[in-house]
């Protein structure tokens, strides 16, 4: 009972931005820094499904970076379950557009990788591995190496090798980037049901509003550069979501006039400054 009531603390978070700042020594050599994040505040709680869109260059990834570790904030705090994010952090998953599939590894050698590291049994990690294949319906191609395998399946190959060791925390950048629509929604689908088994938070940057939609309880919306956070949907659309038939769930359309309208408003601020 108490719980429902309980004021959102730092330690329940799965991961909290505290008036987070990254400036970056400009790419063209020139002496300002660039300002990629400001004053940005936001907390996932434990088993939040966030996506993160705005125009390019608004610090998606930076934040991405920011909790993995890969670089600390210029101010403000990064924390990952109540503790300050410092150095790598090799227990958040982190998937990226590219796969990444080592060429040399087979698909189960390559699905095992993140558990071998780990130090996971043979045993276990052959079962497991096994597992996840099948519910991505790659049952076949166990000894297919990636250059054998179709994009889609690289990507789903991909994704597995992260979910399968379940982390709590899963960073997901635009990972379904260069599919094409029909192998998208496929994905996401087969996504959804993944995260459904165990309930990862996860940050997903895309570009894709409907997609953002069909994954997400939450979409923040962020300023064009030097990114803010512009807005915070809850998208209240009820689970278990169907990615196919999404846009005819009651309340997407609002929602997706409501988000094209905040975005469309920061590509013309974008445009006008002549920085896209
Ligand atoms: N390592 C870096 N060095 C210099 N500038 C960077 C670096 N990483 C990102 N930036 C700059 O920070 C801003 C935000 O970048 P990024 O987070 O990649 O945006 P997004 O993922 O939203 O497209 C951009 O202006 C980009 O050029
Ligand atoms: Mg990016």
């Amino acid at each position: 009972m108490q719980q429902t009531d309980e004021p959102r603390t730092e330690t329940r978070s799965a991961v909290r931005f505290d008036h987070v700042y990254k400036a970056f020594v400009a790419r063209s050599g020139g002496s300002e820094p660039v300002l990629a994040l400001q004053d940005v505040t936001f907390d996932a709680q434990p088993g939040e499904f966030i996506s993160l869109v705005g125009p390019s260059g608004c610090g998606k990834s930076t934040c991405l970076n920011l909790i993995a570790g890969l670089s600390g904030p210029s101010d403000g705090a990064v924390s990952h379950h109540g503790s300050p994010v410092r150095g790598v952090n090799t227990s958040v998953g982190y998937i990226t557009q590219d796969d990444n599939l080592l060429p040399w590894r087979s698909l189960r050698g390559n699905v095992e990788l993140g558990m071998e590291l780990r130090g996971v049994e043979r045993r276990e990690r052959r079962e497991r591995a096994q597992e996840f294949i099948e519910l991505v319906g790659l049952s076949g191609f166990e000894d297919h190496y990636p250059h054998e395998l179709s994009g889609g399946m690289r990507k789903r190959a991909g994704i597995i090798r992260t979910l399968v060791y379940d982390s709590s925390v899963v960073l997901m950048d635009e990972p379904f980037g260069p599919l094409d629509a029909q192998t998208r929604v496929i994905l996401q689908a087969e996504l959804l049901k993944l995260w459904e088994r165990s309930r990862p938070t996860v940050l997903f940057v895309t570009h894709d509003l409907v997609e953002a939609i069909a994954l997400s309880d939450r979409i923040l919306v962020f300023t064009t550069n030097p990114g803010t956070i512009k807005r915070d949907y809850r998208v209240e659309l009820p689970r278990p979501r169907d990615p196919f038939r999404i846009h005819e769930t009651p309340g997407f359309s609002e929602l997706h006039d409501a988000l094209w309208d905040d975005i469309r408003a920061e590509i013309e601020k974008s445009r006008e400054r002549g920085s896209s």
